[in-house]
């Protein structure tokens, strides 16, 4: 096996540039092999999408199911234009590949606040993010992905959503105003060169069901105060005006140095005019930030606050996935 970092003079010459691996020049000029990261985490401007999520059948053999899950990028699969994001539970990426499972990697656990506030555990095996400019390419794709699948792995839950106005959650207020720049953003995303598991990355994926009737109950000022930002134009508000309770108050980590320490989040909503609300998924080099802001939202960090934005949302569902660079998947589909 190659890994990112090793130098293409000492990489036989027949393994240069294969599966997705792509070689640069450092200041040196020597040239050096990157693992690419599964490019769907970063694709923008796709209306449709779905999410699904799987158990896989534990009497199958760990080559299959790799083989199985790391092919879904066959042209059955790619062909028309959609994005695909393949995402392993903690605990079959230790068993599929556990040369290349971060330490820290695990399950999502319930977290539980003080006074009971909850964010449930419902850990699958498998997840797939398939996106796209239409709803009937995202169904078609996802229909033949799970044909694909048969025999190995079985839908447990699935979830079709769609990005409303200018990426606004179902409250009105745009999600994503802090996300970084696409240039930053696969620093936040992906596991660094030179760590177990690089090029790939950590993801938070989560069911949250709004109470809209009692948020829209609120005074837009008293909206503004649950997330710490304007309605219309996502200003920040000043400290004087933004409650440290406020949404954006308990989610926003900053490291030693005072850095802010960033998570990629690509939410979306979904629903009926019944049970709606957004589908929570973001991605981060580590799986920490996500336990400190949980943490924090849910008043399970011992300060005495939760975030106030759990007064009208609630999450009905809770996973953690580990989604491998693209060149190891495709290392993956060809290896066994
Ligand atoms: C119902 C669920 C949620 C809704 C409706 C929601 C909505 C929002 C909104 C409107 C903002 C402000 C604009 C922006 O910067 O995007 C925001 C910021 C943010 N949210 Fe959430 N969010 C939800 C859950 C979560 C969860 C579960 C996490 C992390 C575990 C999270 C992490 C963040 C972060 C890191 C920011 C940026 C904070 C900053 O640096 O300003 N959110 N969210």
């Amino acid at each position: 096996m190659i890994l990112s970092g090793d130098r293409l003079a000492d990489v036989p010459v027949d393994s240069r540039g294969c599966n997705g691996r792509n070689l640069v020049e450092d200041a040196a000029g020597w040239d050096f092999l990157m693992l690419l990261p599964q490019f769907g985490i970063f694709a923008q401007g796709t209306a449709a999408h779905r999410f699904l999520e799987f158990r896989v059948d534990s009497t199958i053999g760990s080559d299959q199911v790799a083989s199985a899950f790391a092919s879904l990028r066959e042209p059955a699969v790619t062909a028309g234009g959609v994005n695909l994001v393949i995402g392993f539970a903690p605990a079959l990426w230790r068993k599929l590949a556990p040369a290349h499972a971060p330490v820290s990697l695990h399950e999502f656990r319930d977290v539980v606040g003080a006074d009971g506030r909850k964010a449930p555990a419902t850990q699958y095996d498998a997840w797939l993010w398939i996106s796209g400019a239409t709803d009937d390419v995202v169904f078609e794709h996802a229909r033949a992905a799970t044909a694909h699948l048969g025999g190995v792995a079985s839908v447990s839950a699935e979830q079709a959503c769609f990005a409303q106005r200018d990426s606004r959650d179902l409250t009105g207020f745009i999600d994503g105003t802090a996300n970084p720049a696409i240039l930053d953003a696969g620093v936040a995303a992906l596991v660094p060169p030179g760590e177990v598991g690089e090029g790939g990355s950590h993801v938070l994926v989560m069911r949250w069901e709004h109470k809209l009737d009692q948020f829209d109950a609120l005074t837009v000022t008293e909206q503004e105060a649950v997330f710490g930002r304007t309605k219309v134009d996502s200003i920040e508000l000043d400290s004087a005006r933004k409650p440290p309770t406020a949404h954006i108050a308990r989610v926003e980590l900053r490291g030693d140095g005072g850095q802010e320490v960033p998570i990629y989040r690509r939410s979306v909503p979904y629903g009926s005019t019944d049970v709606h609300g957004l589908y929570f998924v973001a991605f981060s080099a580590d799986s920490g930030r996500f336990d400190t802001m949980l943490a924090r939202m849910f008043g399970a960090n011992g300060d005495g606050l939760y975030d106030r934005l759990t007064d009208f949302s609630r999450p009905v569902s809770g996973s953690f996935y580990f989604a491998p660079a693209l060149s190891l998947l495709a290392e993956l589909a060809g290896s066994f």
